[in-house]
Order: C-alpha cells, then sequence, then structure tokens
C-alpha cells in the first residue's frame, strides 16, 4: 500500500494548460468493435490508461493482433485470426472492468460462443447486467451463467429484434449496436441511452460499413448487415476528464485551460459551472493552413476571485448533466456560499464519497428523498441519493481512501484545496480513467509526491 500514495501539499492555485485525449468511455468501445471487422482497424489519440490495457489484453487473447501506429496514441488492430480463447486466460481479466460484457455480441458473431468473466469496474452500486442480457437473448443467444462467468452460444444465429431499454443504459445501448449490426434482419431499439460517445460508435459502425438510423425520442434502427470493414477513426476527447480539471481549477481558485476540450459535448456542464461563478473561454479549433500553423481548440477555466454560488443540480441521461461530472464539482461547490443540492438519479450510492470530504471540513449531508427536482426511480427506495452541501468550509488535510475512479479524483481535488498535507492512499486507480495525471498535476503548479 506504501508505494500506492500520494502527498498532497494543498492550498495552491491549479495553475496552466493541459490537453485531454479521447474519451476512456468511447475508446474502449472502439477497440472492441474492431472484432467486428475483417481488416484491420485504425484508432487515434487513445489515452494511456488501464482500461485500455485490459481491453487490448483481451483482444489481444481472442486473436486480434494489437500494435502501436505511427503517431503517439495510435493503435492498429488486425482482426484476421480472431479465435477462442481459454476460460483460466480470460479470468485473469476478471474484476478488472466492465467493458468486457460488451465482447458478446461481436464474439458471437466471430465464433458462435463467447465466454465472459465476472465484471469490475467502479464500486458504485450493484451495476447489474440483466438489460445486456436481456438484449442477448431477444437476438437469440443463449447465455448460462456459471460461477466463473457468462457462456454465451448462439446456435441458430442473431437476428434482428425489437426491444426497449428499461432505462436508457449507455453500456446496454452500445450492447444492442454491437450486435445488431451484423445480426439477420432488423433492429430497433427504444429508450435508447444517446450520450456523445455512443453517437461517435455509431459513426464508428457506420464507417466500417453499418447502417443504423438514429430517430427521435430515443430510438435506433439497425439494419444488419453481412459483413464489416476495418475503420479509421479519431474519438471525441474525454468531457468527464475535461470537467474533472475543470473543477479542480475552480475548487483551489486556480486557471486552467484543458486542450481538446469541446464545448458542443460539455454545454449543460459549462452551463453549470457559469452558475457556480466559474469562468470559461472556448477557443475554436483552427486546422493548419499554408503560412498558418493553425490552432488546438480547447476550454480554459477558471476561478475570478470573490465567491461562489450555490446550485441545484440533477444528474441524469444525456443531454443532462453527467453522473461523472457531478463528485469533482461537488468539492468546488464546498466552497459556494449557501445550500447546494444534488440530485444523483443515475447511481443508487454514488454519495459514499461525501463523508470523506466531510472528515476535511465539508459540511455534506446526504438523504434518501428525491431533493431538488423531479422525482427518480431511486424514490422511497432507502438509497442515500441527494446531497446537500453547505458551504463555504475552510477544507483541511486529511487522510484519504481512494473509493472508486471520479470519487477518486474528487479527494484528490479535496486534497489540493485543503491547507496542509494530505496523504491519499489507493491512488493508483486513478490511472484507470486519467491518463498522466501526476505529470498533469506537476505541469499544473501542483505540490505532489510519492513518498
Ligand atoms: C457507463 O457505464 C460509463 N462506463 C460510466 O462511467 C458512466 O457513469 C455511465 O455509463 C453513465 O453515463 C463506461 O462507459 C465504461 P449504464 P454503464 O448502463 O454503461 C442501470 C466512469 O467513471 N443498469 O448507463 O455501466 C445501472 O445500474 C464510469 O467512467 C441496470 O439496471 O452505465 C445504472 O443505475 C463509471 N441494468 C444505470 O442503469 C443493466 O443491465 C445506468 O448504467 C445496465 C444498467
Amino acid at each position: 500500500m506504501t508505494d500506492d500514495v500520494l502527498v498532497v501539499h494543498g492550498g495552491t492555485p491549479l495553475e496552466g494548460r493541459i490537453r485531454v485525449r479521447g474519451a476512456k468511455n468511447l475508446v474502449s468501445k472502439a477497440m472492441v468493435a474492431a472484432l467486428l471487422g475483417d481488416s484491420p482497424s485504425r484508432l487515434f489519440d487513445v489515452p494511456k490508461i488501464r482500461d485500455v490495457e485490459v481491453v487490448r489484453g483481451l483482444l489481444g487473447l481472442h486473436g486480434v493482433k494489437v500494435t502501436d501506429g505511427d503517431e503517439d496514441g495510435e493503435l492498429v488492430f488486425d482482426p484476421s485470426n480472431v479465435e477462442s480463447a481459454s476460460t483460466d486466460q480470460i479470468n485473469v481479466h476478471a474484476g478488472s472492468s466492465r467493458i468486457p460484457i460488451l465482447f458478446c455480441g461481436p464474439l458471437l458473431h466471430r465464433l458462435g460462443h463467447a465466454f465472459i468473466p465476472d465484471l469490475g469496474g467502479c464500486h458504485i452500486g450493484p451495476r447489474p447486467i440483466d438489460f445486456h442480457l436481456q438484449a442477448l437473448r431477444e437476438f437469440g443467444a443463449t447465455v448460462d451463467k456459471t460461477p466463473e462467468g457468462l457462456h454465451l452460444s448462439a446456435p441458430n444465429g442473431l437476428h434482428g429484434t425489437k426491444f426497449a431499454l428499461p432505462y436508457p443504459s449507455v453500456g446496454a445501448t452500445e450492447q444492442v449496436l454491437l450486435t445488431a449490426v451484423m445480426a439477420e434482419g432488423v433492429t430497433e431499439l427504444r429508450n435508447a441511452a444517446v450520450e456523445p460517445e455512443i453517437i461517435d460508435l455509431i459513426c464508428i459502425l457506420q464507417k466500417m460499413g453499418a447502417i443504423i438510423k438514429v430517430h427521435t425520442d430515443r430510438v435506433i434502427e439497425i439494419q444488419g448487415v453481412k459483413k464489416l470493414h476495418g475503420y479509421t477513426h479519431r474519438p471525441i476527447p474525454d468531457r468527464i476528464e475535461a470537467a474533472s480539471w475543470a473543477a479542480a481549477a475552480l475548487a483551489t481558485r486556480g486557471d486552467v485551460e484543458v486542450l481538446g476540450a469541446q464545448q458542443a459535448d460539455m454545454m449543460t456542464f459549462l452551463n453549470v459551472f457559469r452558475s457556480v461563478g466559474g469562468e470559461y473561454e472556448v477557443t475554436d479549433a483552427r486546422p493548419p493552413k499554408l503560412g498558418d500553423p493553425g490552432q488546438e481548440g480547447g476550454i480554459r477555466f477558471w476561478h475570478p476571485g470573490g465567491e461562489l454560488n450555490a446550485v441545484a443540480l440533477e444528474t441524469d441521461v444525456h443531454p443532462g448533466f453527467m453522473t461523472d461530472w457531478q463528485q469533482p464539482l461537488v468539492v468546488a461547490l464546498t466552497q459556494a456560499r449557501g445550500l447546494s443540492i444534488v440530485h444523483e438519479t443515475v447511481y443508487e450510492q454514488r454519495l459514499g464519497y461525501t463523508e470523506a470530504l466531510n472528515t476535511m471540513g465539508a459540511n455534506i449531508q446526504v438523504y434518501r428523498d428525491c431533493l431538488g427536482g423531479t422525482p427518480c426511480r431511486f424514490g422511497r427506495r432507502n438509497f442515500k441519493h441527494s446531497a446537500v452541501i453547505a458551504g463555504p468550509s475552510k477544507l483541511h488535510a486529511a487522510d484519504l481512501v481512494i473509493p472508486d475512479l471520479r470519487a477518486g479524483f474528487s479527494h484528490l481535488i479535496a486534497a489540493l484545496a485543503a491547507e496542509g498535507t494530505s496523504r491519499v492512499y489507493g491512488v493508483d486507480l486513478i490511472n484507470r480513467g486519467y491518463e498522466d495525471f501526476e505529470k498533469k498535476l506537476a505541469d499544473l503548479g501542483a505540490h505532489v509526491e510519492r513518498p
């Protein structure tokens, strides 16, 4: 445990410029999509994060040759020799990520069977996979649950279906897309998630030869095709990472430019950031031309001085306020004057991290009721899913243990904003989703060190 601790000397505003690359929650799915092609795929701007390594390992086990391309962050996938892997080999990746569940459709298409290990990912509630399995069964797959994992087969092939999700789940929508593109016939998915990462995955599948229509009202129609080829794609930038650094700038009274951040996918976050009292400036990208080197786009976020304002917000599926933006922003809300309300409607248990903030001097109460907005599916179900944050509070240093990825980043921000020296344990977990975060902290002038 000792080498997995970061010592943070807080109280210094973060100032400077960092860059975000391809979105973690798209890149990993794009890698799975490469399995469906009959020729190599090429993905750019892939961040060096643990989730990418897990998917790379799983693809390798299934015969997909993954190599580094010429450009930094470029990966090339050659799926010409897709093969079965042993359950023992696959189980090495058990518990390390939730992405393996998305291998179901592509492996069923390529091999006729699939084994999926026990899943991992962040511990932010039960995170069931019932929608995934229900959808796969609708396509004609047989699912056999065993203690070691899931065994799936499709003895009669996969066939298009009409299916409505009980909730617009990101992963289940991706499951349907990755399965329907090569299933026989037409699939109609209702109540689909339409996050920008999903639209980008649809762009990738379309580049591969898929026929996918995104209708209004969360309806996606997919016409199955017999074969798909490889793609070349530059993914959308990571809007969760961008917002995390924005929140860090606000909480530390700093000024951070996030190169690569894109306004369109962050509109809801930007509205809240401004309401809280943060300032931002968007720089549009300009392609290079003769005599003009061009300009990389990004967004600069800063604390303008003075007091921040309390806000009421509710997390929701796109185009709502992302659940993954919530934890970093709450640290900044501890510095706002008045009572802020956060109603978490995507995950039932995503406020546990506030306890650690309270040990640092924050004043956050969590409630079972749906506060500040419309009632959600967790109301009266005994989940503490609303938080009231009273501020401003002076944060002081503490020893912290990182519980999950986004909560972990919020702990880090709190330590950076607090007076004194904190020790943040389990900090390697942040590498799951934040590329080079220690280098970025150093570039922004943070005083952090490994003991
Ligand atoms: C994706 O998780 C992201 N992960 C999450 O980011 C993100 O928080 C989430 O979408 C919501 O935007 C990846 O993309 C790898 P869901 P996913 O299916 O797909 C319930 C991060 O930190 N549900 O949209 O697993 C579920 O319990 C991570 O980057 C079922 O009930 O999320 C949750 O309450 C954390 N049954 C809700 O739906 C199912 O079969 C939304 O989950 C599936 C989901």
